[in-house]
């Protein structure tokens, strides 16, 4: 018995009722019930209600839109959902800038996904391996009807690969490799390897040979979220001379070799490599949420990737040759344009729209451009200014928001703190002082 009192049957409960328990639970406030109520839809809320469990509102973000990427002599408008001020003017500058000097260029490098079935068995794998023509057949087989459309979309199973896993000897997995087309593909990968988990139990368990030690039992099978070989490359190539709007107070040259240096220090070092390649996901995260792809998934991935070697480092390399700024980013990005969120949700189809409907190929070479652009900004602003110079002018606007400042305010609370700290107590100060007038 707990000693905790629990809510009992609240999924039962209409949304009224939910929030009502809240209130009791919490002895909330009443401003807690009129926020929750004033997010909903006016006339859209069951669709919302229908994407999650226990819904008592919404959460809104922005969305906004960053112009000016040139990918691939390709002009688009990205759609970028964020919660950071100063991601999206971060984007867009950068993007202005390179679609000056040639743009983002961009290749998908490969599009494979994978699926793990686990089982423990105590036998020879070899044996397993050396019937493996006959045991492929047969997992094929148990999928067909579900494979057969996504041959007909270009994808399906490509490949099996039977290994033990590390330090457990009794433990094995079978590693299927799937091509998805344009779906991110985990409903697809699932049932498959869920329709596969029998027929290779069967397999093993049915013949003499493979268990004279014992029979196999399956353990789980689920896709996995590492796509080392669902990757996208990204890069942008200058004159370094042409750098000179980013340079600031530095010659270009010398702002290059510092861009270098900082970006060298994320390969090399993990405490700074993280918060570079966070810089990254801000413009990749922006993308894959407004086009109502999984950003778990995404963020799993490719963090993972970024430690492939056995250290965390940046995803993004530099090369300073022949007088040329070079800069690449590598990414896995296992992304959708059909199925789930990006089906249901009419702000995923909207921002699918103003991207021109892409494929899953296109969208992750534009996802990329997005993360390469706002981490060449913020790089950029690291080696000359600094970042707090452009995160104050959209904190000092976020404060005066939510002092609900009158224009008036507004104008005489910039011209002020132009050149002063912004801080939330310096910033109500002031406008206090205004108001006392
Ligand atoms: C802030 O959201 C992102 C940065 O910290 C990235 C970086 O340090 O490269 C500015």
């Amino acid at each position: 018995m707990s000693k905790h009192k629990l809510l009992k049957g609240f999924s039962k409960l209409s949304r009224d009722e939910k929030i009502n328990q809240l209130l009791t639970h919490l002895n909330g406030s009443k401003t807690l019930e009129t926020n929750l109520k004033s997010y909903l839809h006016v006339s859209n809320q069951a669709l919302f209600d229908d994407i999650s469990e226990n819904t008592v509102s919404n959460y809104y973000l922005p969305f906004s839109l960053a112009p000016n990427f040139l990918i691939n002599n390709k002009l688009h408008i990205l759609p970028m959902v964020i919660e950071e001020s100063s991601v999206v003017a971060a984007a867009s500058k950068a993007a202005s800038f390179w679609a000056l000097n040639g743009g983002f260029k961009t290749q998908v490098i490969n599009t494979f996904k994978n699926g793990q079935l686990f089982f423990t068995w105590i036998g020879d794998l070899n044996k397993l391996i050396n019937q493996q023509v006959e045991l492929e057949a047969l997992l094929r087989k148990s999928c067909a009807d579900i494979t057969q459309n996504m041959v007909k979309r270009g994808g399906g199973i490509k490949s099996f690969t039977l290994s033990t896993v590390d330090n457990m000897p009794t433990t094995h997995q079978l590693l299927v490799t799937f091509e998805t087309a344009d779906s991110m593909g985990a409903n697809f990968i699932n049932t498959c390897l869920e329709q596969m988990t029998p027929v290779l139990i069967d397999y093993i368990n049915s013949r003499e040979a493979l268990t004279q030690k014992g029979k196999a039992n399956s353990v789980m099978a689920i896709l996995s979220n590492y796509t080392p070989d669902c990757l996208v490359e990204c890069s942008v190539e200058c004159p370094i001379v042409a750098l000179a709007p980013y340079a600031g107070v530095y010659t270009p040259q010398v702002f290059a070799n510092r861009f270098a240096t900082a970006v060298n220090i994320a390969i090399n070092n993990t405490h700074r490599a993280v918060t570079h390649n966070k810089g990254i996901f801000n413009g990749i995260d922006a993308l894959v949420l407004a086009t109502g792809n999984d950003f778990r998934a995404i963020e799993a991935g490719a963090q993972a990737y970024a430690a492939r070697d056995g250290q965390y480092r940046s995803l993004t390399s530099i090369s300073l040759v022949n007088n040329t700024f070079k800069y690449t980013l590598q990414v896995p990005l296992a992304l959708g344009t059909v199925g789930g969120l990006t089906n249901s949700h009419p702000l995923a189809k909207a921002a699918l729209e103003i991207l021109q409907n892409p494929t899953a190929n296109e969208l992750m070479q534009i996802v990329a451009a997005a993360g390469m652009a706002n981490n060449f900004s913020a790089v950029a602003s690291l080696v000359t200014t600094g970042i707090q110079k452009g995160h104050m002018k959209l904190h000092l606007s976020n404060i005066l928001t939510s002092l609900n400042a009158s224009e008036t305010e507004k104008t005489l609370a910039v011209n002020h703190f132009s050149d002063k700290m912004v801080s939330f107590s310096t910033v109500q100060a002031f406008v206090n002082t205004l108001r006392v007038v």
